[in-house]
């Protein structure tokens, strides 16, 4: 782990510096890249990478440039006239699991395709969704209170838990098991580790071998948990039954496209589908579980939280009304989604060619926009890194949260998901700072792997104390 830094006066210790992985001293030459990069794409950074504006990696058939000025960061990202699609190395990690779905769709095509599920995100509405992600926070911690605390417990399989079974009941309307849970946390883990290799052959102009292949066998494994519900449901509605019940599934299944009139084939409707599962808990379920790694060495910001939640909800059962006004969770959650960005790279490519910052970019280069940079760069935020959640409630760093904080992504490919994100963040939050105390057990802090997403490589083990 990384030394404590200075504070930018020089004159003070920045706070608490969580781990991450220590940055190369210097650009590593091709072969030690592709032998770090191998299992971690943040691994193979350098110092430089954390304060320079642009930079260039040269592959054996790719030109890569990381981009941290934030003004091309935000006009690469606004992109109104889309001119800097997603690049097909986003297909080649992601196309087995979602195919061509709203998050890797470009063009006209993505146009259409949002048209079409944009109703049913009306099913993520905040307020209708709340009593669903309650549920789901309390059940988790029931299932907290029953795991054998004598020793550590693994907390990372339970986020995944918890957030999986709210999109899932959002998406489907029922709950998910803990087998099906179990299921999908494995197979994901996989996938990652086998699309992480077939993409880093890929890049290096190598072929995939049995990669690409295993990671098709995980995807169809997950797919197969998807499609025991779908598959009823669809030909139910192929038999003109009426809909059972209002959720995702039955608002895709209503879609229409815009100029065609075609609804989603149930292909389609498989990659829709495991597309928002997957954005839909992945992500969160990694935040979560770094955020309770990073409450565990700060007992006393355990203490203040608890006391606000307690001071908010007099005591009582968590309302709607309450979770807005829990600043300081949300803060947490946010300063965790800055230090821990789930999607740490954002790729992009440009359709004609540009000079940037007297670089010459075609077409066929990767252009890749890192929120991990970004969010740690010293020229944006002071101590960069360390743990500091009133950072957010700050005025002097307005301009930072606007420009510099960009885990949902930003401008014409936002998340939807991001209010969503963050209220079951609060409740779930929330729920485990009333029920227990959280330690870390010591010499076991977590490691950090980045592959499709920044995750704790060996899970985030702690010591859960009921309270009173
Ligand atoms: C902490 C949680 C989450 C994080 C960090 C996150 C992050 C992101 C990022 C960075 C992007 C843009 C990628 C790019 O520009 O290349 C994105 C897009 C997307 N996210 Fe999320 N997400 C989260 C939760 C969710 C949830 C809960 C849902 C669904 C309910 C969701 C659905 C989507 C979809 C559908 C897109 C594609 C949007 C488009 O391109 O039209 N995400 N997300």
């Amino acid at each position: 782990m990384p030394e404590p830094e200075k504070s930018d006066a020089g004159a003070q210790q920045c706070p608490f510096i969580p781990p991450f992985p220590e940055p190369l001293k210097t650009k590593a030459g091709l072969l030690r890249r592709f032998a770090i990069g191998w299992n971690s794409w943040i691994h193979t950074l350098f110092e430089r990478s954390y304060t320079m504006k642009m930079g260039l990696v040269s592959l054996p058939r790719l030109k890569l440039y990381v981009v941290n000025d934030l003004d091309i960061v935000t006009r690469v990202l606004d992109d109104p006239r889309r001119e800097y699609p997603k690049h097909p190395v986003l297909m080649d990690m992601l196309g087995p699991l979602i195919g061509v779905s709203t998050f890797s769709a470009n063009g006209q095509e993505w146009a259409d395709q949002r048209q079409m599920v944009n109703p049913a995100f009306a099913h993520t509405n905040l307020q209708r969704g709340y009593a669903r992600m309650l549920g789901a926070a309390e059940d988790v911690v029931a299932m907290m209170r029953d795991a054998d605390r004598t020793r550590p417990v693994d907390i990372d399989p339970l986020m995944t838990h918890v957030t999986a079974d709210i999109i899932f009941r959002t998406i489907f309307s029922v709950k998910l098991s803990a087998d099906e849970a179990m299921r999908i946390y494995t197979e994901f883990t996989r996938y990652q580790a086998q699309a992480q290799r077939s993409t880093m052959l890929g890049l290096n102009g190598l072929p995939q071998f049995g990669y690409k292949r295993r990671a098709q066998k995980s995807a169809d494994k997950i797919h197969d948990v998807l499609t025991a519900i779908m598959r009823p449901r669809y030909d139910a509605r192929q038999r003109g039954e009426a809909p059972a019940q209002a959720d995702i599934m039955e608002a895709l299944m209503d879609a229409r496209h815009p100029e065609t009139g075609a609804p989603f084939t149930f292909q389609e409707l498989v990659h829709q589908i495991s597309l928002i599962f997957l954005a839909g808990h992945e992500t969160s379920a990694s935040a979560l579980a770094w955020a309770l790694y990073l409450l565990s060495e700060q007992p006393e910001l355990q203490e203040e939280l608890y006391a606000a939640i307690e001071a908010e909800t007099g005591g009582g059962p968590l309302e709607f009304e309450h979770v807005r006004r829990l600043d300081s969770v949300r803060n947490l959650f946010r300063e965790t989604l800055r230090l821990y960005p789930p999607v740490a790279f954002l790729p992009r490519s440009v359709i004609t060619p540009e000079t940037m910052r007297g670089k010459p970019v075609q077409p066929e280069d990767l252009l890749v926009i890192a929120p991990w940079l970004i969010q740690r760069n010293s020229a944006n935020w002071s101590c960069p890194h360390s743990f500091d959640p009133e950072r957010f409630a700050r005025p002097e760093n307005a301009d930072a949260v606007r420009n510099a904080w960009l885990p949902f992504g930003a401008g014409a490919r936002l998340c939807i998901g991001a209010g969503f994100a963050q209220q079951e963040a609060v409740i779930i939050l929330a729920s485990i700072i009333r029920a227990f105390r959280l330690t870390h057990p010591p010499g076991r802090r977590p490691e950090l792997v980045s592959r499709l997403t920044v995750r704790p490589r060996h899970g985030v083990p702690l010591i859960l104390t009921p309270r009173g």
